[in-house]
């Protein structure tokens, strides 16, 4: 989960390549480089501070880099093999200096490809798994293969995952990317060729993109690019349409991208029920590529996804099985596919996933798919690989999410998970048209909840002042409280790094209950009136044991004051979309923290936005 980015033939590499990088840096940030190269040259610089690796770099650039390069390659490091300092930081070189590479993902072989290529007499200069192919490709070009064919026939030998892009002195002015599992895309201008792992590293100066599918190689140069498979043959790349313009991909007048993105979640998700409904109330997915009689023969669900993506999967386990009557199980993406998992015949799995890169969803929908499962994608990026490998794709619309701590991608997707209950329901007729047109009714409605919400941020703000000084956080919830207590307490951790746990309600007594005393703060998702008695019960009991209470209270909760500390109100609305909106106040308190606590809210450490390594 490193970023990559390549420009040839451009007469602006240096500010295209740092640009991208300061766009890709959502990726990882622990160290970053770049290379330049000409004909028989090659400047290299590198970078390790943290997360102003990219900005040490610029300055590092601006002092020093050459004028009149026409290519370069540059990288963003989430440290995998090595640790994140300079000499470990891409792009690599090969013993003669003349071949640089970058790359995303991980090299398994690499320590069987080390010793060989040492016993060869080949020296290292990092530890890292991705040196080994630069010597690959160093002794397939010493054999006088032009760069594309030492590459691909480098690539035979590795195992693993990887985006790499190498460039070689000795033949500038071309670059050769290639792909397998990590993210990859190609584009073009007049004169000039690009390759990013993600479109809007490159957006504003690439015209057309291109999307390189695994095990196919391309070479770029000024004129444009050709792509091959492993074997050599000639492929074609598939072009994507993008209608991100970029504006999406900066901060437009906001401090970060996490406060943009927290600010466009109404949007995010109107834009996510828009046209969803045909006019005699059959709710339609433009883009589900599964017929209405397969989804009527589903007898079960099961929900894989990661971090946030899994939040929004336990809120549906809720909706679905209230709504369509189905039996749901909700899977850790990493732990489903080592767990043996059962397939039956009807076994509908969905893959939740913002980036559709995840590697760990990815695989679990593979082991899903080899099963014999049908597979359907929640996707937020259109063609990504989860979209492309399922069955069937049901596309968020929440745009470009670049802030680590996911925000309106959360809101997003359960707002697509509610609509897909909604058309189960209404194939399996387990609600009548009259409650699912309510529902619909209702869920149309979610997006000015939000906003009022998002209105009451100094009544967040000002809580937040008051306790800078804690360190240890419980969220608790029942119901759909309990995921969004879940997601509550990883905003607050992830860009925080404060103590932060989520609970359901019910389950504090059994262990957690001892750890509640003075100083610990305790939050609560109050917001569902079923639950209400219940948890205002465990409220009682954490303020008996000195904690302090925040509640997530419905505007006309009366009786909330008199038991907690703060409150932060939300507009009421049918416990089922309630998750939507809790989650509001709970995002601006993390954020609102974090900002008081002087950390980085786009760039956390030690985490990255894609995860492409398991
Ligand atoms: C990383 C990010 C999280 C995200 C998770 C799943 O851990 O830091 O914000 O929720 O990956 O990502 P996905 O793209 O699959 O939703």
């Amino acid at each position: 989960m490193c970023g990559i980015i390549g420009v040839v033939g451009s007469n602006d590499t240096l500010a295209t390549l740092l640009q991208g990088l300061e766009r890709l840096e959502y990726r990882g940030y622990d160290s970053a480089g770049i290379a330049l190269v000409r004909s028989g040259h090659t400047w290299r610089a590198r970078t390790a501070a943290g997360t102003e690796s990219v900005a040490a770099l610029r300055v590092e650039c601006e002092d020093n880099a050459p004028q009149g390069y026409r290519s370069g390659i540059g990288h963003t490091r989430w440290a995998t093999h090595g640790a994140p300092e300079a000499e470990n930081a891409h792009p690599h070189l090969d013993c003669s200096g003349h071949v640089a590479i970058i790359h995303n993902g991980i090299i398994e072989n690499h320590t069987e490809l080390r010793v060989e290529l040492r016993e060869r007499g080949h020296v290292f200069t990092s530890v890292t798994d991705t040196e080994v192919v630069a010597h690959l490709v160093e002794e397939m070009r010493s054999t006088g293969l032009e760069l594309l064919d030492a590459v691909r026939h480098a690539l035979v030998r590795v195992r693993g995952a990887f985006a790499i892009a190498v460039m070689d002195a000795t033949e500038p002015d071309v670059i050769v990317a290639a792909r397998r599992i990590s993210p990859l895309v190609v584009g073009t201008s007049p004169g000039v060729s690009y390759l990013a792992s993600d479109v809007p590293a490159i957006l504003g100066r690439a015209t057309a993109f291109y999307a390189v599918n695994d095990d196919e190689i391309v070479r770029l140069g000024p004129e444009g690019f050709r792509a091959v498979d492993l074997e050599g043959a000639p492929v074609r790349l598939r072009q994507l349409h993008i209608d991100w313009d970029l504006e999406t991909a900066e901060k437009g007048g906001f401090d970060d991208f996490m406060s943009k993105e927290i600010a466009e979640q109404p949007t995010a998700v109107r834009s996510t029920l828009l046209d969803r409904r045909r006019r005699d109330g059959t709710i339609v997915f433009d883009e589900l590529r599964i017929s209405d009689q397969e989804l009527r023969e589903v007898q079960r669900v099961v929900l894989v996804a990661c971090g946030t993506s899994l939040h929004a999967a336990h809120v549906a386990k809720y909706v679905i099985e209230r709504w369509s009557r189905l039996s749901v199980d909700v899977d850790i993406a990493s732990e489903y596919r080592y767990r043996d998992p059962i397939v039956e015949i009807g076994t509908l799995v969905i893959g939740v996933s913002q980036s559709g890169e995840t590697i760990d969803t990815i695989q679990a929908i593979r082991e899903a798919q080899r099963r014999g499962a049908r597979v359907v994608a929640i996707s937020n990026i259109v063609d990504s690989s989860l979209a492309r490998e399922a069955d069937a794709v049901i596309y968020t619309r929440a745009g470009l999410e670049v802030s680590v701590a996911s925000t309106k991608a959360f809101v997003a997707q359960v707002a697509a998970l509610e609509l897909l209950a909604l058309r189960l329901a209404q194939l399996r007729e387990t609600l009548t048209p009259e409650e699912i047109e309510r529902n619909l009714q209702g869920l149309n409605e979610v997006g000015d909840h939000i906003a009022t919400a998002l209105s009451r941020s100094d009544d967040v703000n000002a809580v937040a002042q008051q306790l800078l000084e804690a360190r240890d956080y419980f969220f608790i919830g029942r119901h759909v409280g309990f995921p969004t207590a879940l997601e509550g307490a990883l905003k607050l951790k992830e860009i925080t790094y404060l103590h932060a746990e989520g609970y359901a309600a019910g389950e504090l007594k059994h262990g957690p209950l001892a750890l509640i005393e003075p100083g610990v703060i305790v939050v609560a998702v109050t917001t569902d009136p079923q639950m209400h008695e219940k948890i205002l019960s465990n409220v009682a009991e954490v303020k008996a044991r000195g904690a302090t209470v925040i509640a997530v209270a419905t505007d006309d909760d009366e009786k909330i004051d008199a038991v907690a500390d703060f409150v932060l109100r939300v507009p009421a609305c049918d416990p089922m979309y309630s998750p939507m909106i809790d989650i509001v106040p709970l995002q601006l308190l993390a954020y609102s923290l974090a900002r008081g606590l002087g950390r980085n809210v786009d760039r956390p450490r030690n985490l990255a936005k894609t995860v492409t390594v398991e």
